[in-house]
């Protein structure tokens, strides 16, 4: 089946590993659920001291819960609305140190304490999902995670639409 390695030793060779990884997985399947739905298995298999990863999909003026792995979720997220719903509103980032000062954060999972947002582009650079990291502990994501978890993302996002 698939023959990669994942070296977890340092967010470095984790992240460089991933894309490898990620790029093989998707090179096997063009539907955009099977590619979510691997994408967040691998992530949440690596990437240490999660609760919850995910993707939300931009569907009219919504978000739509699509393939994660964790606790059940919140279903649909208008635009603007909590971080995700904020990433999706103006393309950019949202790196929360602390949800629970983020103004309108919604709150599926009550371990969450820090959370990553990514806005997820297409082929003709409009935002089709976003994908939500979270994690149990303070201040979770940093530069390297952001920076990591942006070219995962950009390498999933042709595949998507
Ligand atoms: N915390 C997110 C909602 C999604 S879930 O918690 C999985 C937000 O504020 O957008």
């Amino acid at each position: 089946m698939f023959s990669f390695s994942i070296n977890t030793g340092s967010k470095k060779t984790l992240y460089s590993d991933l894309l490898v990884a990620l790029k093989e997985l998707l090179s096997e399947e063009g539907d955009p659920v099977a590619n979510m739905a691997n994408t967040a298995a691998l992530l949440w298999t690596y990437i240490p001291d999660l609760n919850w990863v995910g993707f939300y999909q931009a569907i009219r003026s919504y978000l739509i819960l699509g393939p994660f792995q964790g606790k059940v979720a919140c279903v649909k997220i208008p635009y603007g609305r909590g971080v995700c719903g904020t990433a999706a509103a103006t393309g950019r980032i949202q790196c929360v140190r602390d949800v629970h000062v983020y103004p309108g954060h919604i709150s599926c999972d009550p371990s969450a304490a820090s959370e990553l947002v990514i806005p997820i582009r297409g082929r003709q650079n409009q935002i089709l999902a976003v994908i939500d990291l979270e994690s149990p502990t303070m201040g979770r994501f940093d530069t390297e995670d952001v920076e990591g978890c942006s070219r995962l993302m950009e390498a999933l996002g042709p595949f998507l639409g």
